[in-house]
């Protein structure tokens, strides 16, 4: 199939390994993707320095990550994967981008007041300026659109507007991207607690790792928060329920889905059961997907190649747009 000529583009912090909630609020809308666009994913080890200084562990995470993402759906041979560390010309735009954002909407963003709250003692620059970092992320590949989750989208909104002024300035170099989703509601999944989404480096038992093995998925499945059941027929189901019947939407077969929703109707649910049918449905949907990632981890060199291979084809499309950026901005001496 001739693929359509837009490119898209994102990203994921090597904070963490990767959960149902990268899977089924991400992964699998960028293996969808690869096949009808021109697309970059990429792993955004940069941005993980504005909250995780400790870079020892970075590697291992990176290509544990690539192992993963090509485990749950992504093809090296239909998209281009690679580090964000490795393109020089990322930074570079970073800098022109920087002049064309203002401390102002740079202080009201709201992942940057989450995060100086949560890191009083290392509100550092980077923080900052992390959406404009991510603006040449997106940029630099004159990309399109961005599939990310609504946690993002004022920074794709910040990126349109760092894009329009800049063209405004110095001319039409840049598309302006559009966040990007299948479906109107992106499947949003919950901590096992009930508390907000899984998270990569939070909460490790509230959530699952496409890593966990068999017996952690049953564990954490069967802690997850239920209650009494409801007391009135057909009633409106409480968050943490809710969380329990979006996963057994996405892994179990619809007659179990159905069972379930009657037996909660009628006041009848067992959550112990309802909760060991889905630890069960989690484990074979998991287990290959962990399987083929803990294959893939096996050799490094393989995966090193991907980057590699990635990080050839990405410089090329970066230092094009580069390019056409020095030329609009009159810095070209040479
Ligand atoms: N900020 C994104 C996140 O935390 C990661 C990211 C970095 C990204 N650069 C990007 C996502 C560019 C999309 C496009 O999830």
């Amino acid at each position: 199939m001739e693929k359509n000529k837009e490119i898209v583009l994102s990203g994921i912090r090597p904070t963490g390994f990767l959960h149902l909630g990268n899977y089924f609020g991400a992964l699998k809308n960028w293996a969808r993707m690869q096949y009808e666009y021109e697309c970059y994913f990429f792993i955004a080890d940069w941005h993980s320095l504005t909250t995780h200084t400790d870079t020892s562990e970075l590697k291992l995470i990176t290509r544990r990550l690539v192992s993963e993402l090509i485990a749950g759906g992504l093809d090296p041979e239909q998209c281009t994967m690679y580090a964000q560390s490795d393109i020089p010309e990322i930074p570079e735009l970073y800098l022109y981008l920087n002049m064309v954002a203002y401390k102002g909407e740079l202080e009201k963003t709201v992942t940057f007041k989450e995060k100086a709250r949560k890191q009083p003692e290392n509100i550092n620059a980077g923080l900052l300026t992390y959406p404009v970092l991510q603006a040449a992320d997106i940029l630099i590949h004159r990309c399109h659109y961005v599939p990310v989750g609504k946690d993002q989208e004022q920074h794709i909104e910040m990126t349109r507007n760092f894009a329009e002024r800049f063209n405004h300035r110095y001319g039409d170099v840049f598309p302006i991207p559009k966040a990007f989703s299948y479906s109107e509601d992106l499947v949003r999944i919950l901590s096992l607690d009930g508390s907000g989404k899984m998270s990569k480096s939070e909460q490790q038992m509230n959530t699952v790792y496409l890593n966990d093995d068999d017996e952690l998925i049953r564990k954490k499945i069967m802690k997850a928060k239920t209650d009494q059941g409801p007391s009135a027929p057909s009633s409106e189901k409480p968050e943490y329920i809710q969380g329990l019947f979006t996963l057994l939407g996405l892994v179990s077969s619809p007659e179990v889905v159905a069972r379930f929703e009657e037996d909660f109707n009628r006041c009848q649910i067992r959550y112990g059961d309802m909760k060991k049918q889905l630890a069960e449905d989690m484990i074979r949907f998991i287990k290959p997907i962990r399987d083929k990632a803990a294959a893939l981890q096996n050799d490094p060199v393989f995966i090193d190649n991907i980057l590699a291979n990635g990080a050839e084809k990405a410089r090329k499309s970066a230092g094009e747009t580069l390019l056409e950026v020095r030329k609009a901005l009159g810095f070209k001496y040479l």
